[in-house]
């Protein structure tokens, strides 16, 4: 039987889009439908989601969201559609908190006011379904923005007529992110100080929202299963790996899926001229618009490195910044795309001044650029220090652009190394995060170019193999759903919160729905 699920988010394209999650919330919906549930997103109406594009509707009535301190606040509510599909998104419309420019922040600085404008969504997001006359049979919460979720509904919200006694799943992006405010966000929320405590909602004196919802959601799953196992460390974990060791037995990797309606050669508008595996030939074409594009010289006898990325030291910035005057000493061309901290703007802008035949950077969002990249360039770079899932390097498998990356979460689940002598693989990887590593790894690749053409045929033909689909990811997450609704209806998950409290009682440590694979530690 179809089943009732109440997604809430920040981001969800094509509404809204920072990162990979917006592309998340986009798709997991409109193949859940497909599947014959019944999907509601929730999220904010920001200032840059126009709703005469949209269509978007003003629902009756005005929604009433109890703030704790703050008193009771109201906003509207606009409905809309998931493009391509029936999925509800139903809008927040609140001046005060999101009518501005930008998502989360201005000139790179986090808005003062994020902890009430994403309290506002989570408890938005459960209110609404009075409004709605929705009775959920799961909750799907995505990252800190709306981990305060789990939170409220073991607490406040245990016997509402409509959310209470749900279970819930949270699915966690990313785990720098974590929504740690002062400790007065208690008060907002509107729960009892009791829940302000190390096993809870209390890291370091400060309301972590993420860590309450890790500690309350009945389930918890991440976007691969490697990452799911380095979030179980200090590297990985950003001081919250202890409350993940507690919750091991309940926390899956999924790996996101890719739209292929949107990423494939061929028929993508944006590219040029499309190609299949079968017919590469538009792909040099590719390669030579982009060049042109770019301002580069138009050569096919150079290998192009593409990368197109947040820069910001999760992606491996700061050892390519490191990295990149090596690199471009070797007879070959780098185009790059991208935004984030204003040091990298300078100094990749620096460097592409110093060579301006070799490397390109344009600095901004650009969708449609982004396309080109994938489809024009030989290898895709990211070296990233730590990648949840990633979703580039899949696009890149897809466009028979090799990936250069790091062996890290999504990153190394989805990328197999090449290997020298059996004539396998879909890309390059390396293991040190070290401008070194990047860089010997780079001039592989390069040397593959230049002396192996026979094996580059065949990587190629291997990457464009490659398919991660929705389908495969949507029915793991309906098995998620599935198991949240036994183990709540088996008070399972109040039982879990006081094994966090008796850590005796602890279950095994088990990360993954799926057969883990041992990780390859050599080319
Ligand atoms: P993250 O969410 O950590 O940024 P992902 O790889 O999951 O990383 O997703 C990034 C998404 O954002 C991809 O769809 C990528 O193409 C896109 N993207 C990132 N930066 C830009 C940019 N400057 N212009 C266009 N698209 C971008
Ligand atoms: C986060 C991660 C990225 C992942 C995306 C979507 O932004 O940084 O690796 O692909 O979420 O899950």
């Amino acid at each position: 039987m179809g089943l009732k699920i109440l997604m809430a988010a920040s981001e969800c394209v094509p509404f809204a889009k920072a990162g990979g999650l917006g592309d998340v919330v986009g798709a997991l919906p409109k193949y859940l439908e497909k599947l014959g549930h019944d999907v509601r997103i929730v999220m904010p109406r920001y200032y840059c989601i126009d709703r005469e594009k949209y269509g978007l509707k003003l629902l009756p009535g005005v929604l009433v969201v109890p703030m704790g301190v703050m008193g009771d606040q109201y906003c509207g509510v606009y409905e809309g559609r998931v493009p391509g599909s029936n999925v509800a998104v139903y809008f927040l419309e609140h001046e005060g908190y999101y009518g501005r420019e930008g998502l989360y922040e201005v000139d790179n600085k986090g808005f003062l006011d994020n902890d009430n404008r994403f309290v506002f969504l989570s408890k938005a997001a459960l209110e609404i379904c009075k409004m709605l006359d929705f009775r959920p049979d799961v909750v799907h919460a995505h990252d800190w923005h709306t981990a305060a979720i789990p939170v409220l509904l073991n607490t406040s919200y245990l016997s509402d007529p409509y959310v209470g006694g749900r279970p819930s799943l949270l699915t966690v992006h990313n785990m720098q992110y974590q929504g740690n405010f002062y400790e007065g966000v208690m008060d907002v929320l509107g729960i009892g100080w009791e829940w302000f405590n190390f096993l809870n909602l209390e890291k370091d004196g400060e309301v972590n929202l993420l860590k309450g919802g890790l500690y309350h959601a009945t389930l918890i799953n991440t976007v691969s299963e490697g990452y799911a196992r380095e979030m179980h460390t200090a590297e990985y974990g950003w001081g919250l790996e202890g409350v993940v060791l507690e919750r091991s037995a309940d926390l899956f990797g999924i790996l996101n899926g890719v739209d292929y309606d949107e990423w494939s050669p061929e028929n993508d508008p944006f590219i040029p001229a499309t190609y299949s595996a079968r017919n590469l030939s538009g792909k040099k074409v590719c390669k030579r618009e982009l060049q042109m594009e770019m301002g580069l010289p138009v050569r096919d006898d150079v290998p192009l490195f593409g990368m197109v990325s947040r820069m910001v030291k999760q992606k491996g910035i700061d050892i390519l910044a490191e990295a990149i005057p090596r690199i471009l000493a070797l007879d070959a061309q780098f185009v790059m795309l991208g935004g984030g901290e204003p040091w990298a703007h300078f100094y990749f802008g620096d460097v592409m001044a110093a060579h301006p035949d070799k490397f390109r950077v344009k600095i901004g969002y650009d969708n449609s650029l982004a396309h080109r990249i994938e489809a024009g360039a030989d290898f895709f770079v990211m070296p990233s220090a730590f990648e949840p899932c990633g979703l580039n390097q899949m696009y890149s498998l897809r466009y028979g652009t090799l990936p250069i990356v790091r062996a890290t979460g999504g990153l190394d689940d989805s990328v197999e190394n090449f290997s020298e002598s059996a004539l396998t693989g879909t890309g390059f990887k390396f293991w040190d995060l070290t401008a070194q590593a990047l860089f010997d790894t780079v001039g592989w690749a390069l040397h593959t170019w230049y002396n192996r053409r026979d094996a580059m045929k065949r990587l190629i033909a291997n990457a464009m193999k490659q398919r991660f689909t929705w389908e495969d990811a949507t029915s793991k997450y309906e098995a998620l759903y599935r198991l949240a609704i036994e183990r709540r209806i088996g008070g399972e998950n109040l039982k879990g919160r006081l094994a966090s409290v008796h850590p005796q009682d602890r279950k095994p440590v088990s990360v993954s729905l799926i057969r883990r694979r041992a990780p390859a530690r050599k080319r």
